[in-house]
């Protein structure tokens, strides 16, 4: 009896213990509660940046790596707390993270390795995207291409989204980077509180459009495959937001009425699915098109998209690229453009309680990566007017954070 109730207090403080320590390990990352990111007891809204290129360039000489730590100083300087780069590159290229199927660089790896590690030190959340939908640094093509050379029969390069051997090949991609210890701090990718969320593709498009159940059928397989390993960080998709065949009343929202082989509502209803992502490119997407005309569609672009996501999908949305070239135009046109963009999502996310809840510019780079440039890149330290906004947008969203008391 009575180490019988020894036992039983012991038991009761071994559960304690183990209760406390679940609390806080889930304080630790970012979730989603119905349409809002919470963190740490609060909502979470923020601004954030894109910078795929931080692994290649940290991988191409240690001289170069001192660029990924500036640029997150410099970001967090404005206020930038969210950083979306690509955690893969493919292929036979010396910065190729994998060089053939289930084949990598160790010397990449570790580079990615630093950058996570720089994004935990100083607190910017990482959205990692796990594959190309363009040949750039791989990506699909060459997972197809791949499979062709080892005699699997192919016949479009939409046989990516089901071939039993390519799925194979994503999947040990995705396996290997969550599963992969950052032999810097020694924590496991799938544990780091520095990942906010894994992302299945850049922008995933259908060779032919016609082939959007494929697609479909992708995310949800792949959506699951992510969260048998790694049910801590969260996932989104990667889409444009393109509709599909299946909402005709809101294809006339995309830009020149065509389709891409996504749904932007069927894709994101898939439950693993965390939060939805739309991008922004009304100039290259509207070639030719007046101003006004371009205003307009991003008007729409951005309504529409919010409104499903906070009636239909219930879930947080990001604008998760947007940017302006500045070839050919002034710097005013450029900052003009990403003020626009920030007060559609600070008007929308003070409106939602957070449920817009943040955009990532495209893209910021550091000083002396001209070959990485693509004339939408912003140097903080070299544009002061784009990086005033960028701070004053970060102070007015983090001032809509308030605390979160559903436990
Ligand atoms: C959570 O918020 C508390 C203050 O409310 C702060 O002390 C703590 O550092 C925060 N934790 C994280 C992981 O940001
Ligand atoms: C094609 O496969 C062979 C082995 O079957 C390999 O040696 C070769 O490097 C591969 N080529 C490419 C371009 O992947
Ligand atoms: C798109 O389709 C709608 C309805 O069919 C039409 O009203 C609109 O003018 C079209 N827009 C473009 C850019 O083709
Ligand atoms: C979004 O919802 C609001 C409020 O219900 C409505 O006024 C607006 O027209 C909707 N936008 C679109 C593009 O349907
Ligand atoms: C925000 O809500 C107000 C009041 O309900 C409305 O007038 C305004 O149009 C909304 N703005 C956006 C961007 O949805």
């Amino acid at each position: 009896m009575a180490i019988r109730k020894i036992n039983c207090v012991w038991g009761l403080i071994f559960l304690s213990l183990i209760f406390v320590g679940e609390s806080q390990n889930s304080k630790q990352f970012v979730e989603t509660r119905n349409t809002q990111f919470v963190f740490n007891g609060s909502s979470f809204v923020f601004n954030g940046f894109n910078a795929y290129w931080m692994m290649m360039v940290a991988a191409s000489d240690k001289s170069q790596m001192s660029k990924i730590s500036n640029v997150f100083a410099q970001a967090s300087a404005a206020g930038l707390n969210v950083c979306r780069i690509w955690a893969f590159s493919d292929g036979s290229d010396h910065l190729a993270l994998q060089t053939s199927p289930g084949v990598y660089n160790e010397n990449v790896f570790q580079a990615l390795d630093f950058v996570v590690s720089e994004a935990g030190k100083y607190n910017a959340k990482l959205i990692m995207t796990l594959i190309n939908n363009f040949k750039d640094f791989g990506g699909r093509l060459q997972y197809v291409q791949w499979a062709r050379n080892a005699s699997v029969q192919i016949k479009s390069d939409d046989d990516f989204y089901t071939n039993a051997d390519i799925k194979g090949y994503y999947k040990n991609h995705v396996k290997k980077v969550l599963t992969r210890v950052n032999t810097i701090t020694k924590i496991a990718y799938k544990d780091d509180p520095a990942i906010m969320a894994w992302e299945l593709m850049n922008e995933p498009r259908c060779t032919d459009a016609a082939n959007a159940k494929l697609l479909h059928g992708w995310i949800e397989e792949m959506g699951a495959y992510v969260k048998s390993i790694d049910n801590k960080h969260l996932l989104s998709i990667g889409m444009e937001g393109f509709y599909g065949d299946e909402t005709p009343d809101r294809k006339q929202y995309n830009p020149g009425n065509y389709t891409v082989g996504t749904e932007f509502i069927k894709n994101h209803l898939v439950k693993e699915i965390d939060f939805t992502t739309i991008h922004a490119y009304p100039d290259s997407w509207l070639e030719g098109k007046s101003e006004k005309e371009r205003k307009d569609f991003l008007q729409r672009w951005v309504d529409i998209h919010m409104n499903d996501s906070m009636i239909i999908l219930k879930k947080p949305i990001i604008i998760e690229e947007f940017g302006r070239t500045i070839n050919g135009n002034s710097v005013e046109y450029r900052d003009s453009f990403l003020s626009e963009v920030y007060s559609y999502i600070y008007e929308y996310a003070k409106n939602s309680s957070g449920g817009m809840a943040g955009g990532l510019v495209w893209q910021i780079m550091s000083e002396g990566m001209e070959s990485y440039s693509d004339g939408l890149q912003i140097i903080l330290s070299q544009s002061p007017s784009a990086t005033k906004i960028m701070h004053d947008q970060s102070t007015r969203m983090v001032a809509l954070e308030h605390p979160n008391n559903i436990e």
